[in-house]
């Protein structure tokens, strides 16, 4: 961009000189000369102009991509309980340098030799991988507070760049002016490649701090339903392990999740509370496999899985969004919706004497966690696996998975610190593709094939067939509320048209994906969240089982301490309330055909059932603007 900038002052300048030189030269010149001259100009004249179209067309696809560093200005980050922390990084000693891409070793025949991650139940047989991944996380934890690999700076890599301590700048590099616009890679499309790239030099260190260049970290696969303790907290991180692991150990657990516990992704921490979530391993299973299916495979589009666009100027921190201003809500993938629920089951949640969650149940903590690097190793891992997922989902049945290919995206920029404490700009098209990195994963298609082809039970045959004209449809761009007790509207559905699918990229309409969406719900910060939703299923409540047809994703946020709590609860709508303003995005296509709606012309109903919020009164809720139908 600053590029086509420079381009086109320069085009200007000489356009603007031409005529000057042009009438000056022209006075003691021949006719020839003067037929010349005119051919010349004539010449310039389109040169100028197809200078001029190219820089338009340039920036009319390259829009402000967001670019970050961990310089200059920083904010300590507040929580609910204690001070607030300081999550700042220690500058660099030497220039920051551009990411290159490793070099790769390579067998005798060429071929790419990847490290490799493996499931954690897996390794965790092993006691010489333990050892050694247990003796790396001990040297990690004992280099000093100034050093940027030490396991305190790289907690705080995720504190601030998690928790809206850095400002957005304008220009590319690490010290380009700020904006005044707080920085936040959660909520977006940055989500995925971010904590890609975050994972990639943790793992750098890890490896170089045991002079192990082929250390790979482990991947939590919590998804796994197959094998018996895949869902488990992985025991390595857990205390009375057969091999020393004291570095891989964490007080801030939730000791009623320990193993055998499975981790449930239909999990609501308020159900358990009030001591209604007593699913059988079974059930959790099932529902297990029905978040995923809804959350990775149902999700076709970039959009739907990486989340929604976060350009410069984006802030989905504010109360309020000025879409005019050309600001866009928060809108998290699929992706980032499941993995909130591991945080949440796998932190200290419903503990009054830990509000924040800690470490795993609030992103301001979770990386304290050894345990976080591994969930999001599987993370990771799933971005790959998603792009190999064949459609099933479209119409068409042809549709090919795909990261955005748009420049805002592609360009996006951050900074991390590498294993040589050098700091890194890194660019999200330089994350996409996992084994130009140097990494691949452990197959375990035989289980992710079982949230691939899951079917959930048949549609529930309810005794009077519901009417959706009995239910309103949600006011636009108005006041509509989700309170503790479920909320069904109608939703009017048509048709897509030829240019929704040209404007998103695809062949024809029946490449679309059809999409309920909620505009712009206002969740306080401080606030936990959960919203389950339903297609044609009204009489569906907080304790409806996640494997029905009916079902059609999640959304969980995660409450963290980023409202000064000086000010008392019943204070805390007042002004110095923080709001997180998103767009959740419900995929339905595979639901409508199960549900036997295979026309445009029939209105649904949908029902969103709201798990409540913490230590909330029954008044307590949620608004939201709108409630509509999209196509990606
Ligand atoms: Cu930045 Cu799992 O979080």
């Amino acid at each position: 961009m600053a590029k086509g900038m420079t381009h086109r002052g320069s085009t200007f300048r000489s356009s603007e000189q031409t005529p000057q030189i042009f009438l000056q030269k022209q006075q003691g010149w021949g006719r020839s000369s003067a037929l010349k001259t005119r051919q010349q100009l004539k010449w310039a004249v389109y040169i100028c102009a197809i200078l001029f179209c190219l820089q338009a067309l340039l920036e009319s696809v390259d829009a402000k991509p967001v670019l970050a560093s961990s310089l200059g200005f920083c904010k300590k980050v507040p929580v609910l309980k204690g001070a607030p922390l300081h999550c700042c990084l220690p500058s660099p000693k030497r220039k920051p340098i551009r990411f290159r891409s490793p070099r790769i070793p390579r067998t005798l025949t060429g071929r790419l030799i990847l490290r490799e991650r493996k499931p954690a139940h897996v390794l965790q047989r092993d006691p010489k991988y333990v050892r050694k991944y247990n003796l790396a996380y001990a040297r990690m934890k004992a280099l000093p507070d100034t050093d940027p690999r030490s396991f305190l700076n790289q907690w705080r890599v995720h504190c601030s760049f998690c928790n809206e301590a850095f400002k957005q700048r304008k220009t590319p590099g690490p010290l380009g002016p700020e904006t005044g616009v707080p920085l936040q890679v959660h909520y977006s499309w940055t989500f995925l490649p971010w904590h890609r790239m975050y994972l990639y030099y943790h793992e750098r260190i890890l490896a170089s701090l045991i002079n192990d260049p082929t250390f790979a970290l482990p991947f939590w696969n919590w998804d796994n339903q197959l094998d018996q303790d895949a869902a488990m907290i992985p025991a390595m991180f857990l205390s009375n392990f057969s091999v020393p692991n004291a570095a891989l150990f964490d007080e801030f657990r939730n000791s009623n999740h320990f193993p055998p516990k499975i981790l449930h992704l239909g999990y609501n921490s308020k159900l358990e509370a009030e001591g209604k979530q007593n699913l059988t391993n079974q059930q959790i299973r099932y529902e297990n496999l029905c978040v995923m299916y809804n959350q990775v495979v149902t999700k076709i589009s970039a959009r739907d899985f990486l989340g929604g666009p976060y350009v410069v100027g984006t802030d989905n921190s504010a109360a309020t969004v000025n879409a005019s201003a050309g600001e866009v809500p928060g809108e998290s993938g699929g992706m980032e919706n499941a993995h909130n629920v591991a945080h949440e089951w796998t932190g200290l949640i419903n503990d009054p004497n830990h509000p924040d969650n800690e470490d795993m149940g609030n992103f301001i903590y979770a990386a304290r966690d050894p345990i976080f690097y591994s969930h999001h190793s599987n993370v990771d891992r799933l971005w790959d696996v998603w792009k190999t997922i064949p459609d099933k989902v479209t119409k068409s049945g042809s549709r090919k998975r795909m990261d955005y290919t748009s420049r805002d995206f592609l360009d996006s920029e951050f900074t991390f610190y590498d294993e040589n404490q050098d700091m890194v700009i890194v660019k999200v098209r330089d994350s996409l593709d996992s084994s130009k990195l140097g990494y691949k994963f452990t197959d375990v298609s035989k289980s992710d094939k079982m949230w691939i082809n899951y079917e959930p039970l048949p549609p529930h045959q309810s005794p009077k067939k519901s009417n959706s004209s009995d239910y309103p449809a949600a006011a636009p761009s108005g006041y509509n509320y989700i309170g503790t007790d479920p909320v069904s509207f109608r939703l009017d559905r048509r048709a897509p048209t030829k240019e929704i699918a040209r404007q998103r990229g695809v062949k024809n309409v029946d490449q679309l994906q059809e999409n309920v969406v909620l505009e712009k719900v206002k969740i306080p910060h401080s606030e936990y969240a959960r919203f389950d939703v339903f297609i044609n299923y009204p009489a569906a409540n907080r304790q409806t089982h996640l494997y029905m047809s009916e079902y059609v994703g999640t959304f969980t946020h995660l409450p963290s301490g980023m409202v000064d709590m000086s000010k008392s609860v019943s204070e805390s709508s007042s002004k110095s309330e923080k709001f997180r303003i998103v767009t959740i995005r419900y995929c339905v296509n595979a639901a409508l055909r199960r549900l036997g709606i295979t026309d445009y012309n029939t209105d649904i109903i949908v029902t969103i059932v709201s798990k409540g919020a913490r230590n909330s009164s029954p008044k307590t809720g949620f608004t939201f603007t709108n409630l509509k139908q999209d196509f990606q």
